[in-house]
């Protein structure tokens, strides 16, 4: 089985799941980082030389890869589960989470790590805040399809295992 770790940029997708890679003793795969290595380009280099929609097609074509893989926790980029029905092909083929960190966290961890995030570039804080709460409200609904979600903004690796346990029961 495959865990797909889903949720908004900045929500620890990728700090836990490299926990939880250890916990679970499954092999940990970062999806940004797959398509960096598989594509020889950095995100930032793919989404200014290529746009969105070209690095959209990207993540369809790295979930496809990593869904005939079993037993990888994939950290999945902010944007993936929404975009190409991928949430839905992520709950075919595995089991998914969602980290559901609230929007004044998000806020305040993306005000510090936005360069390095091309769709958060150039924004003032204030566009920032009124960003993030539009792109959640759109984002939600396909985080929601997760079949475990986590309602913490620092949850710790060991509650996230006993969570997947329990639904797995
Ligand atoms: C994106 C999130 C990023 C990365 C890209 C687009 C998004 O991943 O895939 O910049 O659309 O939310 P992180 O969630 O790891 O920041």
């Amino acid at each position: 089985m495959n865990i797909f770790l889903v949720g908004f940029m900045a929500s620890g997708k990728t700090t836990l799941g490299s926990q939880l890679g250890t916990l679970l003793g499954m092999r940990y795969v970062d999806m940004d980082e797959y398509i960096e290595q598989k594509n020889g380009d950095t995100i930032r280099k793919i989404f200014v030389t290529k746009g969105e929609a070209y690095f959209r097609n990207l993540e369809k074509i790295a979930l496809a890869d990593l869904t005939k893989e079993d037993g990888v926790i994939v950290a999945t980029g902010g944007g993936s589960a929404c975009f190409h029905n991928n949430i839905d092909e992520m709950n075919e083929h595995g089991l998914t989470v969602y980290l559901k960190v609230s929007t004044e966290e998000l806020v305040k961890r993306l005000e510090a790590t936005k360069i390095d995030r091309p769709l958060l570039w150039g924004k003032s804080s204030n566009e920032l805040t009124v960003y993030i709460t539009e792109m959640l409200k759109i984002r939600e609904p396909f985080y929601s399809k997760a079949k475990v979600v986590v309602p913490s903004d620092n949850p710790l690796a060991e509650d996230i295992v006993d969570a997947i346990r329990h639904h797995l029961k």
